[in-house]
């Protein structure tokens, strides 16, 4: 991977705005992956600015996971998160942005159809990542395969924790989730993985250093071509 050291969030967000802006110039019908969370919030914050006299009517993105039986209007779905966060102010398609449903109803037959929609698509050009506490990417939890496709996963404690900012108290965290799999993200064309802060910095030298292996599920990346590494200072202190 080529690792790239930001001084801080923003110019993180602005390097890989950067990269974006890059490809939908190339190609304005491109197909982003697009992560929620905390760390992504400074890509799109810095696309706003950059896509304003852009016709993006054609771009189609494809978010990384959602909760599984969460209230689709929770303002934390992801479905809301990715409209209130990419959508509106973007100013994206809606039609053309999907999220995996974790609607109950229909669960077993979600991941595929999300597979099947990716593929349609022509595959994703360029996959924003970021990385869990645990290594984990998209909702992948340490032992999934690298084979994975789009299915339902159980969180992590780790994770429900990390993510319980989000909600009123950690029991309102969802238990499960859908989310894009390990072999999934490894076949969009680029990934970027971003990562900020000394809380990532283990799960970033696992991902980037350590042994391939599925008890870091963020070390999949090694198995890619093209990865780019965005990371701060500290999110880089473990890496050698
Ligand atoms: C989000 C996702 C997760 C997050 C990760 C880091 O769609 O799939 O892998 O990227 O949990 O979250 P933040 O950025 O909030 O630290």
């Amino acid at each position: 991977a080529e690792v790239v050291i930001v001084p801080d969030a923003a110019h993180a967000g602005v390097l890989v705005a950067d990269e974006i802006m890059h490809l939908i110039t190339r190609r304005p019908d491109a197909v982003l992956g697009v992560a929620t969370g905390s760390t992504p919030l400074p890509v799109y914050e810095a696309l706003r600015e950059r896509v304003r006299d852009l016709d993006v009517s054609r771009l189609r993105a494809f978010a990384l996971d959602e909760y599984v039986g969460i209230d689709p209007d929770h303002p934390e779905s992801y479905r809301n998160v990715i409209r209130r966060e990419v959508v509106e102010p973007l100013g994206f398609d809606p039609a053309r942005v999907r999220v995996p449903s974790g609607a109950l109803d229909g669960i077993e037959t979600a991941g595929d159809a999300y597979e099947a929609a990716i593929a349609a698509a022509g595959g994703i050009d360029l996959q924003i990542l970021g990385i869990g506490t645990d290594g984990h990417i998209g909702f992948n939890e340490p032992g999934s395969s690298f084979a994975s496709r789009t299915r339902v996963k159980t969180l992590t404690q780790q994770t429900r924790e990390d993510n319980a900012r989000f909600f009123d108290s950690i029991d309102d965290v969802p238990e499960h989730c859908i989310t894009q799999g390990l072999g999934t993200i490894l076949a969009a064309r680029h990934l970027v993985l971003l990562a900020i802060g000394e809380g990532k910095a283990e799960a970033v030298a696992g991902a980037v250093e350590g042994p391939v292996t599925a008890s870091v599920p963020g070390s999949a990346i090694q198995l890619h071509p093209h990865v780019t590494v965005v990371v701060d200072e500290a999110a880089a202190s473990a890496l050698r």
